[in-house]
């Protein structure tokens, strides 16, 4: 990180995800069809990724296509499906260059073999990269992979390799794709004035820091996102802990300490009862 940094010191997410939106309202309010606003959104991308690279945020997570979007009309699907493929063939060299390693989340086996095969191309030619991890959430649904954790949980449960008084939240986080392959997701954007989460990373937001901007996802650029690590710069992060506990650098420590001190309290309540 350099002086000219200007986060420099302040407390920076290690893992942004952002609900890219308003793609289509952007091109209605130019009188221009649809399609034109998702190519502006890729443009939007493209300068994220490189200003997300450069500020050194570890991890960004970009909701790209979700399990729904796949009710569009067909037009507007195909439309995507070949953004998504000039974006991954065009933005190789980009990628590869800037030490990024490409990851995604979602069913990527619906996708077609024109997305996905430059997509494993890119996956494992950038496998080695460690500077920022792009991940892009593609045929994404939260839902859907709550739903696929809770599937291979019962499997793990009826082969008997896992027990049931075992599962907790630990163990129910292994089996959720993303927290395998990307750190705690610590800032969610969504662009164009809607305050919901529609589906995107509903396990991982737990305890995520929201911010939402009215800007439409075309005209979102380095300085937005800027504006947004500024706002998360000055959150405190609390994690249901108190503020004192929160700032004290043993928070974990004492956090743990409290935990198991009041679990022996409530277990010696249940005896008493
Ligand atoms: C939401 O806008 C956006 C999408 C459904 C697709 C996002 C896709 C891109 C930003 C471009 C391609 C992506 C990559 C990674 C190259 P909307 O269509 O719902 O907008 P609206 O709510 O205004 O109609």
């Amino acid at each position: 990180m350099t002086s000219a940094h200007p986060l420099a010191g302040k407390q920076l997410p290690r893992h942004v995800g952002i609900i890219m939106d308003g793609n289509g309202r952007w091109a209605n309010a130019q009188g221009l069809p649809r399609e034109v606003g998702h190519e502006r959104g890729a443009d939007s991308v493209r300068t994220v990724v490189r200003a997300a690279r450069k500020l050194g945020i570890d991890a960004l997570t970009l909701f790209a296509f979700s399990s729904q979007n796949w009710d569009r009309p067909p037009h507007e699907v195909y439309h995507l499906m070949a953004l998504l493929r000039r974006y991954l063939i065009e933005e190789r060299a980009e990628i590869l260059d800037n030490d990024i390693r490409l990851v995604t989340v979602g069913e990527t086996h619906r996708l077609p073999s024109s997305v996905r095969e430059p997509m494993m191309e890119l996956i494992e030619m950038s496998a080695q990269n460690t500077s920022m991890v792009l991940c892009l959430a593609l045929s994404y649904g939260g839902r859907e992979m709550i739903t696929d954790a809770v599937r291979k949980i019962c499997r793990a449960v009826t082969a008997g390799s896992l027990e049931v008084d075992a599962i907790d939240t630990d163990v129910v986080s292994s089996y959720i794709e993303s927290s395998r392959i990307l750190p705690p997701l610590d800032l969610l954007i969504r662009t164009s004035g809607e305050h919901r989460i529609s589906n995107f990373f509903l396990w991982e937001a737990a305890y995520a820091e929201l911010f939402f901007t009215e800007t439409l996802w075309p005209d979102f650029a380095r300085e937005h996102l800027l504006e947004a690590l500024e706002d998360y710069s000055r959150r405190e992060r609390r994690f249901g802990l108190t503020s004192a506990q929160a700032k004290s650098d043993d928070a974990d420590v004492d956090a743990d300490a409290d935990a198991d001190a009041a679990a022996e309290a409530a277990g010696e309540a249940g005896e008493v009862a």
